[in-house]
């Protein structure tokens, strides 16, 4: 950490001793979201997102669903992306990661969710992100997009050096993003190349962003996206301007970050 870097004070985050803690918070937030129907009233839109960091959030929305506090019933919901060319029952894919944890174990319509596909031909991948675009626009736009960070500071499959403005489309996974998933996978060579995922410019024009980050490995990437250069080549940078952006932490993530007043301890 370069001692001359510090944290915008208009950046809002907050900092929880676990994750576990942060998971709970960020249920919270989208609890609330969903209860509060959205700015459409007609039902909140939900940008959701796979990996490891929200599992225990989905856990958590899950056990208040069963516990019959929350529905889902209301809900628009997109995913950010989805690995290309792979398919929906490949355990591996997010839409498969989406049923296990969240779709299939609460009320939520799955007409009323879309993830791109990950079985859409090649020549069709212009139109079928263009139908994503134009189905998030047509809900009224989302409410709330939950973020991860990869360790490279891509967030969806936005790799560094990836536009601002970008939309949905067809990405190339770099070699960091594809090693991370090999394990999954079982072996480098069985992840794809490709994806198709939300640009920074769909993820911005959400009226609130929660990004999300947990445990120490995340450390040194969130303060480089928080208090270093805002640039492509650490995509997260980018939406630090963004009105709605609430970073929310675990202790140790937030290790390597300078200290402010300011920062919401819970
Ligand atoms: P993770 O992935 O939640 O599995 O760490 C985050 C990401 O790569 O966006």
């Amino acid at each position: 950490m370069n001692p001359t870097d510090s944290i915008d004070a208009s950046l809002r985050i907050t900092v929880c001793d676990s994750a576990a803690e942060a998971q709970v918070l960020v249920a919270d937030r989208i609890a609330a979201t969903i209860v509060s129907g959205g700015v459409t009233g007609h039902g909140a839109v939900l940008g959701l997102a796979t990996g490891r960091t929200p599992e225990g959030v989905y856990a958590e929305l899950v056990r208040r669903h069963e516990r019959r506090e929350l529905s889902f019933g209301e809900v628009w919901a997109f995913n950010l992306d989805e690995y290309w060319p792979l398919p929906p029952e490949h355990p591996c894919s997010f839409a498969a990661a989406m049923r296990r944890d969240l779709i299939d174990r609460v009320d939520l319509d799955p007409a009323h969710w879309w993830i791109p596909d990950g079985t859409c031909p090649e020549e069709r991948l212009v139109e079928h992100a263009a139908e994503f675009e134009a189905r998030v626009v047509s809900t009224g736009g989302l409410d709330l997009q939950l973020l991860g960070i990869g360790r490279n500071g891509h967030v969806a499959f936005n790799e560094p050096g990836s536009p601002e403005d970008g939309r949905t489309r067809r990405v190339e996974l770099q070699a960091a993003t594809r090693e991370d998933a090999a394990a999954a996978f079982g072996g480098l060579d069985a992840v794809p190349r490709s994806a198709i995922s939300m640009g920074l410019g769909t993820i911005a024009s959400a009226r609130r962003l929660l990004l999300v980050a947990l445990g120490s490995h995340k450390a040194g990437i969130v303060a480089r996206a928080l208090t270093g250069p805002v640039t492509p080549e650490v995509p997260a940078s980018l939406l630090r301007g963004h009105p709605g952006l609430e970073v929310v932490l675990d202790r140790a993530a937030a290790a390597e970050l300078p200290a402010r007043a300011g920062v919401i301890e819970r």
